[in-house]
């Protein structure tokens, strides 16, 4: 089956989050299935780009508003990522820094859409399938089928995968004539609340759609800023797969930038190891538990309450903990967790910023990792954390629903708490200080969680089903 899947990330040419991570891996599982596999993002001004060898494989043009637009396709020669991988340029809206945050995000990503549509309707052939993700390509199922120029695409079935449907790309009516020309009594199509929405969009045109974890799709009928009844009306098409991780980058036993590889078997020494060499880095205190958060800095995460339930946990724990952050996001939360580095030097520290490396040292050689998560779609670093020996704590929320289940339960191997609260996440650390007391409890569940198989194998599966499924329909 040949797959063209469309992002506007992709590990490890451009990462902001879990997407990048997700397109990167699916994509090569799915080439080792059997399938042709493309991958399409926008050209983003990054390391890979300049440390890898590209050719041009078309060009092409297209009117956006009274705008023309030329668009370069290039394709990574060596093959690098395991799939073919293609770069969309377009001379004035993209080749940036960033991944998002300008002005002209909008004029910027419907453009790459309006590109990667045009290029597919100029090959020669057709893909089985166009596996569209997030909001970013939601227009392209829409433009598949009611622009007129790409009627040539209008009968390639097509799947939406949501990573995350807080974030939706509304514009203004006035953008409408962004589109190339389109069939004007499909506008309700586009509409969502008076504004063109490409998620909502994206969901009810896509042939499929499927969300990062069966929780989460759950969830989004009563809770999907604002989508909810959409949801509720599709949900015959919809579907929650949860996502893997890519069990060759993440890998213990070869991870290059951790100082002592280790298995489940010598996972007690092994996480010695690493959590010496990291506490030492960091000014922690070795012998205390080593608590770590992982992620963007933001409500959804439920960053904020970070900087009250450490200083309530280091009142009530009477400093008998360490934490060590790592992340951006909102500046007011990076900078209270900068300002508690002076408070409580010793067994507190922080890095604000994305770092690959440090994240991998942090997962090998913490001993806890909280997600108090307001929204998760999914969820990769509980997954990582429970393959690095490192025991997740969580919100019980979408994918952290799926992938962690409570200690007090016969299988349990995780700490799970309701709210998204100090309170509760406080109340969640001190049953982590018991277990830690406990290290004969602590070597068993580490060794357990090391050995859980959260790794694609399965979820490709599913979604090659549900590929198949619109295939044999058409
Ligand atoms: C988004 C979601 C996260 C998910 C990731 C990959 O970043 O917030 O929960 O794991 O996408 O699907």
């Amino acid at each position: 089956m040949e797959i063209l899947h469309v992002s506007a990330e992709c590990y490890p040419y451009a990462k902001a989050g879990g997407l990048a991570d997700v397109v990167g891996a699916l994509p090569k599982y799915q080439q080792d299935l059997g399938n042709t596999v493309k991958v399409v993002v926008p050209m983003h001004r990054t390391k890979f780009l300049y440390d890898n060898e590209w050719e041009t494989i078309h060009k092409g043009a297209f009117m956006m508003a009274s705008s023309f637009f030329e668009y370069t396709i290039i394709k990574e020669k060596k093959n690098k990522l395991g799939f073919d991988f293609y770069c969309v340029d377009i001379y004035g809206l993209l080749d940036r820094e960033k991944i998002y945050g300008y002005d002209d995000d909008t004029e910027r990503f419907v453009a790459f859409q309006i590109a990667v549509t045009d290029w597919l309707s100029k090959w020669e052939h057709r893909p089985d399938v166009v596996h569209v993700h997030d909001h970013h390509a939601g227009l392209i199922p829409f433009m598949m089928q009611h622009c007129y120029v790409y009627n040539n695409l209008a009968a390639i079935p097509t799947i939406l995968t949501i990573h995350n449907a807080q974030y939706q790309g509304c514009m203004d009516w006035n953008k409408s004539n962004f589109l190339p020309a389109w069939d004007k009594g499909q506008l309700g199509l586009l509409d969502w609340d008076n504004k063109i929405n490409p998620l909502a969009c994206g969901v009810k045109c896509a042939s499929a759609v499927t969300t990062v974890s069966p929780a989460y799709m759950a969830e989004l009928q009563y809770s999907a800023n604002g989508l909810e009844k959409l949801f509720e009306y599709e949900k015959e098409k919809c579907v929650g797969i949860l996502n893997g991780i890519d069990s060759v980058v993440w890998n213990t036993k070869t991870d290059t930038y951790i100082l002592s590889n280790f298995t489940s078997k010598d996972v007690e020494a092994g996480k010695k190891i690493n959590k010496k060499k990291l506490c030492d880095d960091f000014d922690l205190d070795y012998e205390k538990p080593l608590f770590i958060y992982i992620g963007r800095l933001v409500g959804e995460k439920a960053a904020e309450l970070l900087p009250p339930a450490i200083n309530k946990a280091f009142e009530t724990l009477d400093k008998k903990v360490n934490f060590l952050i790592l992340g951006s996001g909102d500046p007011a939360v990076e900078k209270q967790l900068e300002r508690m580095r002076s408070n409580y030097f010793g067994y507190y520290n922080s890095q604000i910023g994305y770092n690959e490396k440090l994240a991998h040292q942090m997962y090998a050689g913490a001993d806890f990792l909280l997600m108090p998560s307001r929204v998760e779609p999914c969820g990769l670093n509980q997954m990582y954390a429970l393959r690095y020996g490192t025991i997740p704590i969580v919100r019980s929320t979408g994918g952290l629903k799926d992938t962690v289940v409570d200690i007090s339960e016969p299988k349990g191997y995780g700490i799970c708490f309701n709210n998204a609260s100090v309170d509760d996440i406080v109340l969640s650390i001190n049953r982590a200080n018991d277990l830690f007391a406990d290290p004969k409890k602590m070597v068993a569940i580490q060794k357990k969680i090391m050995n859980i198989d959260n790794s694609w194998d399965k979820s490709a599966e599913e979604y090659f089903n549900v590929y198949q499924a619109l295939t044999n329909a058409k």
